[in-house]
């Protein structure tokens, strides 16, 4: 089976190579995302293997289908880049790595929380410089704080639990809950009461017509004076623009970001040489209570050695059965 590995980098050739021993698969390593200008390279493969940014809309997967492709392999969990109706119209197949380390994504977050707060980020070069002042270092305890969790899945139901262990008082948002969060004290209230109540508001559902711009000019504004908010699930499930207002006007007192809306220009590639395009990621960078990360939240040994093992597996099981269980379809089937 020849696989084209889109969107690799010198870490993912070094796990998804080490991973593919048992399965020898013929692998081709292309640093390109995916998109209408690269699909050519994926000519004669039968599956192509993406990542996050990779765009697979409508043009794309006509591109692919009449090149011979008829397996896409996400290395990821979300698969908001992967048009499913023209899939499905294509006879294609779509398989997703649907949990490699929650506790990956869940303690990323929380280490944005905690250096938010404590403001390690301004710590860490103040004292480089020889400054050792604490002036504008103030946190709070976490202790007794209440944390909103907006999606409790694999990685929601994580941070809530580590919240749990910190002392907060957690609050949950899903239309889903999650029977062991509910007999662990975990409280599920309308989305609003959750705004309305949490001194940090954390984002981890999934990037749907429902979630997109969640976190909007509206819903900052039923959200406490001060609000710290964090987003490790997709960028665009955040209005930058109106999170942006949000910051200037001091309704939110704190933004962590490993994702954001405009990303896929950006992130995963060393930009430092080029001028900042974009003026609304430029205007984020400059609030010292903004931290972006570069869309690392899952980027742990652990993390990667599942990603891999497991994208390899649903190759193996389509390509012999026809079928896997992390295989996406249009309306999947709820957990
Ligand atoms: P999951 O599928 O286990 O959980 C998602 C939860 O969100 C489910 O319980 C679902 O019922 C809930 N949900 C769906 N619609 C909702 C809505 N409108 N409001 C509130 N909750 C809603 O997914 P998992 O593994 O927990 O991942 C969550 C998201 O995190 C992924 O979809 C992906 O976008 C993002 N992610 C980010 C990573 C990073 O490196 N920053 C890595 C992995 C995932």
């Amino acid at each position: 089976m020849q696989v084209a590995v889109f969107s690799s980098k010198p870490y993912d050739q070094q796990f998804v190579e080490t991973a593919n021993g048992p399965y020898g698969f013929a692998l081709t390593f292309f640093e390109p995302r995916l998109t209408i200008e690269t699909v050519g390279l994926a000519q004669g493969f039968e599956t192509v293997c993406v990542f996050v940014n990779d765009r697979l809309d409508a043009a794309v997967l006509e591109r692919l289908h009449a090149g011979g492709t008829r397996i896409i392999a996400l290395r990821c969990a979300g698969f908001n880049n992967v048009d499913l109706p023209t899939v499905e119209r294509l006879g294609m197949k779509v398989v997703r790595v649907p949990a490699y380390s929650p506790h990956a994504v869940a303690e990323h977050t929380v280490g944005l929380i905690l250096t938010l707060n404590r403001k390690i980020h301004r710590a860490y070069s103040r004292v480089r410089e020889g400054n050792f002042s604490l002036q504008g270092l103030l946190g709070f305890d976490l202790y007794g704080r209440t944390v909103g969790v907006v999606g409790t899945g694999q990685i929601g139901a994580v941070v809530a639990q580590i919240m749990l262990g910190f002392g907060c008082r957690v609050l949950a948002f899903d239309p889903f809950p999650n029977a062991d969060l509910l007999s662990r004290k975990v409280a599920y209230v309308a989305l609003d009461r959750l705004l309305a109540e949490s001194d940090i508001v954390t984002l981890n559902c999934p990037l749907t017509a429902q979630t997109r711009h969640l976190v909007n000019a509206d819903s900052i504004e039923r959200m406490k004076q001060g609000v710290m908010i964090v987003n490790t699930s997709r960028g665009a499930v955040v209005d930058t623009p109106a999170v942006i207002d949000g910051l200037k006007s001091g309704r939110i007192g704190y933004l962590g970001l490993d994702v954001y809306e405009e990303e896929a220009n950006y992130f995963f590639e060393d930009k430092s040489d080029d001028v900042l395009a974009d003026d609304v990621l430029a205007r984020l960078l400059t609030f010292p209570n903004v931290i972006v990360t570069g869309h690392q939240a899952f980027f742990t040994h652990e993390a990667l050695t599942s990603i891999a093992e497991t994208t390899l597996q649903n190759v193996a099981d389509v390509a012999a059965t026809g079928s896997c269980k992390n295989e996406v379809r249009s309306s999947p089937a709820k957990k």
